[in-house]
């Protein structure tokens, strides 16, 4: 059975109480840091740049989840690798060489994830899911924290789980957007293990809202 993952987003923390906030979550036992890189163009926002992990790298050794939400995701590649990122996840619709860049993060010793927007299918991935180490699945649109789990999502964690037992493939399916201790159960039921989270766990009391995270999942 491959081990449930809780990864705090930390695009929901106090900006200006930012290291307090991860302190607290990595006390907790977050298993990793999600951090979203936006560029205001492949999604409506503006977020975080690569230097940012960097910083972000010198304060935790929690292993670093890199979502990449921008165009061109290749002019970011070596920063964010550079930068200490552990898991890489790019967009399939953000670049026409999805496969190109698997190579690059595999070639730099990274996991390397894919991720789809709500609208896009299981199928589209299909020539990678031997190959990558992760599938984030989207479960809300990407560029903002805070919004409603996209229910009809929980069947591409059903079809990703089912495509991994029947071939054999090593990925961890991620989800990312609306989760909370109801829809974490959700998505476990259907076959997720690594599971993002920022609004839920930095709006409200850190440590608590990680321990109910926790504690649904057992
Ligand atoms: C949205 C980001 C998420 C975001 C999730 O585009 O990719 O990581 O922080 O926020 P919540 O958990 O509040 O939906
Ligand atoms: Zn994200």
């Amino acid at each position: 059975m491959v081990k449930q993952m809780i990864a705090p987003s930390i695009l929901s923390a106090q900006r200006l109480n930012l290291q307090a906030d991860i302190d607290q979550a990595v006390a907790a036992g977050v298993d990793m840091l999600h951090i979203d890189l936006m560029d205001g163009v492949f999604v409506p926002t503006l977020s975080f740049g690569p230097a940012f992990i960097k910083d972000i790298r010198t304060i935790t050794q929690v292993p670093l989840d890199a979502h990449l939400m921008v165009c061109n995701p290749e002019h970011y590649l070596d920063e964010v690798i550079a930068a200490g990122a552990d898991l890489i996840n790019v967009h399939v619709e953000s670049t026409q060489h999805i496969f190109r860049l698997i190579q690059l993060i595999h070639a730099a010793h990274k996991k390397a994830g894919v991720v789809l927007n709500p609208g896009t299918a299981v199928t589209t991935i299909a020539p990678l899911l031997a190959t990558v180490d992760n599938v984030l699945v989207m479960t809300v649109n990407p560029g903002f924290g805070g919004q409603a789990f996209i229910d009809a999502m929980l069947e591409k964690i059903q079809q990703l789980a089912q495509l991994k037992a029947q071939h054999n493939y090593n990925y961890t399916i991620e989800v990312d957007g609306g989760i909370n201790d109801q829809t974490i159960q959700q998505c476990a039921q259907a076959g997720a293990n690594i599971f993002v989270a920022g609004s839920y766990i930095f709006d409200h009391q850190i440590a608590s809202q990680i321990q109910k995270l926790q504690q649904a999942l057992k």
